[in-house]
């Protein structure tokens, strides 16, 4: 009887300490009522004056995930923060937080952290790009600590499969997890700097990069010239740059892509395979649908190295440690 009692006890102990150390959907649902409705108008208002900042919000939580974990901490203004980080630089869709996060602040002060806003954010930009939609689970707290220095987590659009695969796994993400994440180049842009080099004289060989579609190409070229404005936007997703839909895989299968790392993501069979699936180029060959996976890979990004619980702080201004 009292090995049963025990075994009891401690399993009581070890669900009461997971359910303490896990976000929750609702966490808010006390605290703040409003809190995911007043996130939500907010990043409608501004996606309805311009939808590209969908694919901005989105990126910000990717990069505030990587570094330090999803603790807001990309928010931070300063000359060594790591919002002041060559990858971070062109990131964009600040404002939309600090405006949700000022109305929050009038609703529930000291209530909802920067962290939860950005998370969230992100959902309703996919939401609204005609993406899916899932629950967020809340309850993130906000980190003290943002430093430049620490922004190589970032994986680069010139980094090989390999690298990418690393970057991802140091953060418990898998190769399934890798392309179904980076399935958001579906929707935004890039700088033209950021993938010319492969237009004209890719790896010296004074040929462009030869997994590049002629036609492709030809586009590119034009709108990239060699000695062109390096800041020129182009879209991620050629077809559909505000939709949030498969296109992006099949640009990848078709030698469509813009990044070199997205194209590589053809180029090595483990990736090429789940490209292939959601490109539906193969029917049912892995059985994954985009619009299912996407949230739950979403969910497990959201949740990298999260403080909760008494950890960090919640912000009073999100650019700002208190
Ligand atoms: C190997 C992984 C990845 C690399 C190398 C990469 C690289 C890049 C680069 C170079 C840009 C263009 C930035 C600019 O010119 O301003 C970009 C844009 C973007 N990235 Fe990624 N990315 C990766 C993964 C992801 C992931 C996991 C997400 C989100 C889940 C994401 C979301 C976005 C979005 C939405 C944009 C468009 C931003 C805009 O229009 O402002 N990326 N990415
Ligand atoms: C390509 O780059 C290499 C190395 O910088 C250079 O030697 C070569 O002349 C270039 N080729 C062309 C066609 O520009």
């Amino acid at each position: 009887m009292e090995a049963k009692l025990f075994v009891f006890l401690l399993i009581s102990v070890m669900i009461f300490s997971v359910a303490q150390s896990q976000l929750k959907t609702g966490f808010y649902s006390s605290s703040c009522p409003r809190a995911e409705a007043t996130v939500r108008s907010t990043v409608e208002a501004h996606f309805n004056k311009d939808p590209t900042s969908a694919a901005g919000l989105l990126r910000v939580h990717f990069h505030d995930c990587f570094v330090q974990g999803c603790d807001g901490s990309v928010l931070i203004t300063g000359s060594s923060t790591e919002r002041n980080a060559p990858p971070n630089l062109g990131l964009r869709g600040f404002e939309v937080i600090d405006d949700a996060k000022s109305q929050l602040e009038a609703l529930c002060p000291g209530v909802v952290s920067c962290a939860d806003i950005v998370a969230l954010a992100a959902r309703d930009a996919v939401d609204l790009s005609d993406g899916p939609s899932w629950s967020v689970p809340t309850g993130r707290r906000d980190g003290r600590v943002s430093l430049s220095s620490q922004t190589s987590d970032l994986p680069s659009p010139l980094d090989s499969i390999s690298v990418q695969r690393q970057k991802f796994s140091a953060k418990g993400l898998d190769d399934h997890d890798l392309v179904t994440l980076v399935g958001a180049h579906t929707i935004g842009q890039t700088d033209c700097l950021f993938f010319r080099y492969r237009l004209y004289n890719f790896t010296a060989t004074g040929n462009p990069d030869p997994t590049i579609n002629q036609a492709f190409l030809s586009q590119l070229q034009a709108l990239c010239p060699k000695d062109g404005d390096g800041s020129k936007r182009v879209a991620l997703d050629k077809d559909s740059q505000t939709t949030f839909d498969v296109s992006f895989f099949k640009n990848v299968r078709d030698g469509n892509g813009v990044l070199e790392s997205d194209q590589r993501l053809w180029g090595e069979a483990a990736t090429r395979s789940i490209v292939q699936n959601y490109a539906g180029s193969v029917r049912g060959l892995l059985g994954l649908r985009f619009d299912v996976e996407f949230p739950k890979a979403m969910i497990k990004m959201s949740s990298i190295e999260v403080k909760i619980g008494t950890q960090g702080e919640i912000r009073k201004v999100c650019s700002k440690i208190n």
